[in-house]
């Protein structure tokens, strides 16, 4: 049911419009020479090369080079990471085969699992990219997972509307559920992965423990913490996605890096519509939670996020603060205008959850510039329950 990979020659009609993927394509090649990963004239033959292959089938297919510097290039143009400062050290994993002509869903499993492996890389979180086979022509899309990241957290809710687990994955749980998937029902239960070819059925996968590496929460003074039975994987992986590069669609394209603290001790854990633990954790501290005036919240946060910090670096997981991370942001900006070039950045997403005003970033502005390539948010692909 989907095209090879691997495309007949065939003849090249002489008069060809200029499509938009020829132009994306041609774009890249132009940024390419002008960040000195290729001279002008090769751009020029490859511009040709590259028309030709379009004429001829409809797409193409990338260089090692356009894949791996495109994708550093579109990680630098992502408003939304505050993480940029290292975009020249993603590394690119090259799975563009990978069950390609058979609609192999298992074999898009098994590279996937290894993708986490190589990321976790023993606590030392690696920047990884994997990328599989782009939307072919006159396909409706390329394949998919249907999870936001690859390591999610059921989440399960319960006949008083209440939920167990994470409260942002109720949806994608149900999904899994009605497609036979059964929890343990606690509050960590890892997702399984649910892979899928254009006009393929999804499957789902269990992930193996030893591909889930997760730190448990602990705090460098307060020993009823632990007691909390406080949890996180240990990085994201951000895999729904796709990577729009140079004309071509990558829609499974996993991207792995290190947490900053407050990604979890701030927002995870803690946000209101998540996991909520502010008011356990504030109760632990002895506040007084009937009164906002005691500022209970603005503790509880600040303590849970060191508790996070100091877990990761006792388990010897990467990890970083916002400090450091914003401090890196703005040296990131320093260099991108050294290099003329702006820095897309929205500045909702760079301010971090928590002391945002004690962080270089705060007093600056930011334009959320789109520009290609870059990486985009896709539809979701489960079908909405009959369950409300
Ligand atoms: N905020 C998301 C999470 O808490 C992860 C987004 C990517 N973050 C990163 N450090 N690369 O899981």
């Amino acid at each position: 049911m989907k095209t090879s990979h691997l495309r007949a020659a065939q003849s090249v009609p002489s008069t060809q419009p200029v499509g938009p993927v020829a132009a994306e394509a041609a774009d890249l090649l132009r940024q390419l020479v002008a960040e000195g990963h290729l001279s002008a004239e090769a751009a020029e033959q490859r511009t040709r090369e590259i028309a030709a292959e379009l004429a001829a089938t409809g797409g193409y297919r990338q260089s090692d080079q356009e894949l791996l510097q495109g994708a550093r290039i579109a990680w630098r143009n992502n408003p939304q990471c505050i993480g940029k400062f290292y975009w020249k050290g993603l590394e690119v994993w090259d799975c563009r085969e990978v069950g390609v002509g058979g609609c192999d869903e298992s074999g898009l499993f098994e590279v996937l699992v290894e993708h986490l492996r190589l990321a976790w890389n023993g606590g030392k979180v690696r920047l990884l990219l994997t990328v599989f086979t782009p939307t072919e022509p006159g396909m409706p899309g390329g394949p998919r997972v249907w999870n936001g990241q690859l390591i999610r957290y059921a989440g399960y809710r319960q006949h008083d509307g209440s939920v167990v687990g994470d409260p942002g994955t109720v949806e994608l749980t149900e999904a899994v559920q009605r497609m036979g998937w059964r929890g343990q029902g606690t509050e960590y239960d890892v997702l399984p992965l649910v892979v899928q070819w254009p006009g393929g059925e999804p499957r789902w996968f269990e992930l193996p423990s030893d591909a889930v590496p997760e730190v448990r929460i602990s705090h460098p003074e307060y020993p009823w913490f632990e007691a909390l039975g406080l949890r996180w994987h240990a990085f994201p992986t951000i895999s729904d996605q796709v990577l729009e590069l140079g004309g071509l669609r990558y829609t499974l394209a996993p991207f792995s890096a290190w947490y900053t603290c407050a990604e979890i001790g701030a927002r995870n854990l803690s946000d209101t519509n998540r996991y909520d633990k502010l008011p356990a954790v504030a109760r632990g501290m002895g506040l007084d939670t009937t009164r906002d005036r005691t500022l209970w919240r603005d503790r509880a946060l600040l303590e849970l996020t060191a508790a996070v910090l100091h877990s990761y670096d006792q388990a010897g997981v990467s990890i970083i603060d916002h400090h450091f991370a914003t401090k890196q942001f703005v040296r990131h900006e320093e260099r991108e205008h050294k290099h003329g070039r702006g820095c897309p950045a929205d500045w909702s997403a760079i301010v971090p959850a928590t002391s945002g005003s004690t962080t270089p970033v705060w007093q600056r502005r930011y334009e959320p510039t789109r520009v290609h390539p870059n990486f985009a948010p896709q539809p979701t692909l489960w079908p909405s329950g009959t369950d409300g």
